[in-house]
């Protein structure tokens, strides 16, 4: 990707990460989420008393994305709120590859301003997808 289109979303994810409502684990975290035509949505985790009805800042940010007509992923950044790269859990890896073929860059940025950069191909091998309803 353009270096600076990369550098804006990993602002968007920090920026997003910012309201995260996480009282209960106080680990804030940002997604944000690019769209092969260009429009990016970013958002955080979102926690609750209730804590299983808390959700990961992937779900949001994907849910943004799914709320303003789109229905592919072209690279997702997750921001941490250390300097370790928080990789999404394993029920997000499952609604990034809803969206998002193998290849797909996932870009994890810490706080020092550190990335690493995989695939979600890597994160989820062998996906279980829409085509499989369909075997
Ligand atoms: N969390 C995320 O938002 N994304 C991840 O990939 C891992 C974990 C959130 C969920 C919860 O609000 C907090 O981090 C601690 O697990």
């Amino acid at each position: 990707m353009i270096k600076n289109k990369l550098e804006s979303l990993l602002q968007l994810a920090l920026e997003a990460q910012k309201h995260s409502h996480s009282p209960y684990s106080q680990f804030k975290v940002g997604a944000a989420v690019l769209t092969p035509t260009g429009e990016a949505f970013a958002y955080c985790n979102v926690e609750s008393a209730a804590f299983p009805l808390g959700q990961c800042a992937e779900a949001t940010a994907i849910g943004n994305m799914v709320s303003h007509g789109h229905k592919r992923i072209s690279h997702v950044v997750i921001a941490s709120p250390n300097n370790d790269f928080c990789f999404p859990c394993g029920g997000c890896r499952q609604k990034i590859a809803e969206f998002a073929p193998d290849e797909t860059p996932v870009t994890m940025v810490s706080q020092n301003g550190e990335t690493h950069e995989t695939t979600i191909g890597e994160l989820l091998p062998n996906a279980f997808r829409a085509h499989d309803l369909d075997k």
